[in-house]
């Protein structure tokens, strides 16, 4: 692993990292990548720790890919899914997590729908003294920070294979399209976009884009820019990031229909015409095929990069618990 002088101890939101500790874990997950491709793929390096997955919101690639990151570690993990906890029975949410701590839990990947909690718990971790890591799998529509590192790293990746870091963003064209207003993953990608030299250009209705988020490019080093419609974000752009349209989300009506939202903003081959002939497209999943990408596009290794997003979702996942989890071993 890379020398590292990594001091984060809850990994929570990406709106205050640093240009070295992006590339801390763009270089960590990568040797773990090396790793995750020899026959043996397990390292010890949690051994003996705990890490518990406590997601209290549904979720498919994220939690097995914590936890299979974990297992790689060699820790023990706790799965918890609320559906299936004392939760239903009215334990409050501070009374599970240290519930986990007495078991000798030592990181604490947290899902929630409403932002904030794992802040929270985090904060009632510290107030006790106790030397656990948080790490925040997505609150509500506030952020997903691992979801966005992993979007960077597999974007670095394809521009670097063997040394991913930030630099290589200079000057690339990035839009990011779809259900912003109710998107984690489109906040964490916003911070961690706008710390590079890159151009970031969001497009979605607006309904779904407020106006509010031209706001977040400022004073950062990377420019962004908001559009009502796709053709002007698409234009030469490098790398499309799509979103999920998230339905339970919605209080309102915000969309005529969905054949409406696809005919205008659904990725689709012809549209990317209009972008880099080299162009990539992402989803952080899961998908609603022909909404707001088109089925042909979604799996087509020519343009889409969303099995690899998967793939590397592991080795960015194994590096945030190494840098967290790694200053406990004695
Ligand atoms: C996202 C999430 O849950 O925030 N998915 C994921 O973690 N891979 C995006 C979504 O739900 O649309």
């Amino acid at each position: 692993m890379p020398a590292t002088t990594w001091s984060r101890h809850h990994i929570l939101s990406l709106a205050d990292f640093t240009t070295t500790e992006y590339d801390t874990v763009l270089q960590t997950a990568a040797s773990f990548r090396e790793v995750l491709s020899r026959r043996t793929k397990k390292v010890p390096t949690l051994q003996g720790q705990v890490v518990a997955n406590l997601f209290f919101e549904p979720s498919t690639r994220t939690r097995s890919s914590f936890e299979i990151a974990a297992k790689r570690l060699s820790a023990d993990t706790l799965n918890f899914a609320s559906a299936t906890s004392s939760i239903t029975k009215g334990e409050t949410i501070l009374d599970t997590a240290k519930t986990y701590l007495a078991m000798g839990t030592d990181i604490m990947v947290i899902r929630h729908q409403q932002a904030g909690v794992p802040h929270a718990i985090a904060q009632e971790m510290d107030r006790l003294g106790v030397k656990v890591s948080v790490l925040n799998a997505g609150d509500g529509q506030h952020e997903h920070p691992s979801q966005g590192l992993l979007d960077l790293f597999t974007i670095c990746t394809l521009l670097e294979p063997n040394a991913p870091r930030l630099e290589l963003l200079k000057g690339k064209k990035i839009a990011i399209v779809g259900d912003i207003l109710h998107s984690r993953v489109a906040r964490s990608n916003i911070w961690s976009l706008t710390a590079t030299d890159a151009e970031l250009h969001l497009a979605a209705p607006p309904t779904l884009l407020p106006k509010l988020f031209a706001g977040c490019g400022q004073d950062r080093p990377g420019k962004l820019f908001i559009h009502w419609n796709l053709e002007p974000a698409l234009e030469d752009a490098d790398f499309v990031m799509t979103l999920r349209l998230q339905k339970e989300r919605m209080t309102a009506h915000l969309l005529p229909s969905l054949r409406e939202y696809h005919h205008l903003f659904g990725i689709t081959r012809s549209k990317l015409q209009l972008c880099k002939s080299h162009v990539k497209v992402l989803h952080p999943g899961p998908v609603n095929r022909g909404v707001e990408i088109s089925s042909d596009l979604m799996d087509d290794p020519e343009f889409s990069l969303i099995q690899n997003q998967v793939t590397s979702g592991v080795a960015v996942r194994m590096a945030l618990l190494y840098l967290i989890g790694s200053g406990k071993i004695t």
